[in-house]
């Protein structure tokens, strides 16, 4: 039987990548994060990465063409098992291209699942944010401050501050999210796939309410 086929829904710095690490784990899914995918095209240098980067770093969307080859491929390569997609879709465009890769995979969505983050709070976590650069792990440096100073727990590079978490980029981030991605939350509202999770305390209290949606793993 086909695993779970999960969307994490939320603006930018709601904690998308931070639950997606914890509920890929416990529930054996293929973590598809479009942003890292792009991260790790530009460190290569990539024609992709390349074409991507003025995009990212100015806080845009990265047009289309580029996005849907990308998760196409890595839904193929995943074959049956559950996936969870964050940061995708992003735009009406891309949701209804989904559908379509799904419907031709035989696969399909069991929820859409929307951290909801007030703007003062999402500004004030990416500020304090700290990523690795090799594996993509996520830290912030109060709530989840890495064991040794500016260096990954996982794979021991040093962390970064990635460029587009300056404060004038945040802005246009999050300008672009209410413009574009915002109506997705009707949009899976409307096909009765939307879970809403007001997503503020701690990242543990959070990792339950959307395990509770989920049901036991392997259950
Ligand atoms: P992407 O990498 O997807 O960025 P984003 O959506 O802006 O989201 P973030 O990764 O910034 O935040 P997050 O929700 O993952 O939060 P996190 O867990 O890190 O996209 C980057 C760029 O790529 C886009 O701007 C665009 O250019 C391009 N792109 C990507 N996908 C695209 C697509 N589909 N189409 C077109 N372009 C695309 O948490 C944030 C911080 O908060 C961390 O420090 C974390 O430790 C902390 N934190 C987490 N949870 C809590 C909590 N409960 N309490 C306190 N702190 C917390
Ligand atoms: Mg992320």
């Amino acid at each position: 039987m086909a695993g779970l086929g999960l969307i994490l829904l939320g603006a930018p710095g709601s904690g998308k990548g931070t639950q997606a690490a914890r509920l890929a784990g416990a529930y054996a899914l293929q973590h598809l994060s479009t942003g890292d995918l792009l991260r790790d095209e530009v460190r290569r240098g990539t024609p992709l990465g390349k074409e991507a980067k003025g995009f990212m770093d100015a806080g845009g969307l990265v047009p289309d063409a580029l996005i849907l080859g990308m998760v196409r491929a890595r839904l193929e390569e995943g074959g049956e098992k559950g996936f969870l997609l964050d940061g995708f879709p992003r735009t009406l465009g891309q949701a209804e291209a989904l559908e379509g890769m799904l419907d031709g995979l035989g696969r399909k969505l069991d929820h859409a699942l929307f951290l909801d983050v007030p703007e003062d709070e999402l500004v004030a976590r990416l500020a304090l944010r700290r990523s690795c650069p090799g594996c993509g792990r996520v830290y912030h440096l109060k709530v989840s401050p890495p064991a040794a100073d500016g260096l990954c727990d996982a794979c021991g590079q040093g962390l970064i501050q990635r460029l587009d978490d300056t404060e004038a980029v945040v802005r246009e981030r999050l300008k672009v999210y209410a413009a574009s991605t915002h109506p997705l939350v009707e949009h899976y509202e409307k096909r009765k796939l939307l879970r809403h999770i007001i997503a503020l305390g701690g990242i543990e209290t959070i990792q339950v309410q959307l395990r509770a949606i989920l049901g036991e793993p392997g259950a």
